[in-house]
């Protein structure tokens, strides 16, 4: 995979949507145009120090001019979110990448439901604004503390209308992933949020039988299996034969950088989908929140997935 295009943004409007949410413009200094996207696509913010977080495009895919990200501050987080509000203001400079997609629309569908959680929300403001444009048929279920955390609310009511239903638990009103039944064909389900909303989600519909393929779920956190054991394994790399071992102690992204394999990443928890690869022979252990189940026949990712003794790369 070859590593994506970083532009230096220029911050146009910085605009508090809710207390600890930053909704930021950014706009090209020079270019009329920023590289297109797809509704559900994501881009890299490289902060100072070489960090790289990942943030869901909001705005509308029809306008070129511009990329729109929202930022919640999480106190408790890897510091990339508290770096931005302190830092990031109206003519601030960025390092951004062109947008990635790992969750785009079914095309085909007939009818989407679209559920977010807090900040969740973010790539289906987007996916409402396409679905608006192409006059498909969909509902977005909000779930947020309260209005005044709910963030893009305003825009969210307008883009959407009485698509939108809100389920804000301070009055009251929390949302069952049950009343989404069972599945129709044609419909289907997208989902991000808090681990806890999205975990809800898939149970519930695959205990109503949803086939795997109507569900769409984006995490932006990592999962984590404490039981998990890693273990060496080797890689073959199809292209020359080659064997590398990989011990229990390091990654297979890491060893492939070692050996000269210009990999590309960015999360390194594999929440991006930046160093997919593919395989053929072997048993891989996916350990990815960004894989889905159709991809995981012959794709992985090297910076947290591994092989149960070996795997062959597509390298
Ligand atoms: S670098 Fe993000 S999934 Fe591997």
């Amino acid at each position: 995979m070859t590593a994506r295009l970083i532009m230096k943004l220029r911050v146009a409007a910085a605009i508090a949507t809710t207390p600890d949410v930053l909704h930021l413009s950014l706009v090209h200094p020079l270019r009329p145009e920023l590289p297109a996207w797809q509704p559900g696509a994501h881009v890299d913010l490289r902060l100072p120090d070489g960090r790289v977080r990942q943030y869901s495009l909001c705005g509308d895919p029809a306008d070129r001019t511009r990329y729109e990200i929202a930022i919640k501050r999480e106190e408790a987080g890897r510091g990339g979110s508290t770096w931005v509000h302190a830092n990031l203001e109206e003519g601030s400079l960025a390092h951004v990448s062109a947008p990635r997609n790992n969750f785009p629309l079914v095309a085909e569908a007939r009818r989407s439901i679209l559920v977010g959680g807090g900040i969740g929300v973010t790539p289906l403001v987007a996916m409402a604004r396409q679905l608006v444009a192409d006059e498909r048929d969909f509902a977005l279920h909000l779930c947020a503390r309260s209005a005044v955390h709910a963030p893009l609310l305003a825009e969210l009511r307008q883009v959407c209308g009485a698509r939108l239903e809100t389920w804000f638990s301070d009055e009251g009103r929390r949302f069952d992933p049950r009343r989404l039944g069972v599945a129709e064909p044609g419909t289907h389900v997208y989902a991000c949020g808090p681990e806890r909303l999205v975990d809800a989600v898939r149970d519930s519909l695959a205990a109503a039988r949803w086939p795997d393929g109507q569900i769409h779920i984006e995490r932006f956190q990592a999962t984590v299996d404490e039981n998990f054991k890693a273990e060496p394994f080797d890689a073959h790399i199809a292209s020359t034969g080659t064997v590398l071992h990989v011990p229990a102690d390091r990654s297979l992204l890491d060893v492939l950088r070692e050996h000269g394999f210009s990999m590309a990443s960015s999360c390194e928890l594999g929440v991006c989908g930046a160093c997919e690869c593919g395989y053929r022979d072997g048993t891989v252990l996916h350990r990815d929140s960004v894989l889905p189940l159709s991809k995981r026949q012959d794709r992985m990712t090297p910076c947290v997935s591994r092989a149960r003794v070996s795997v062959t790369l597509d390298l």
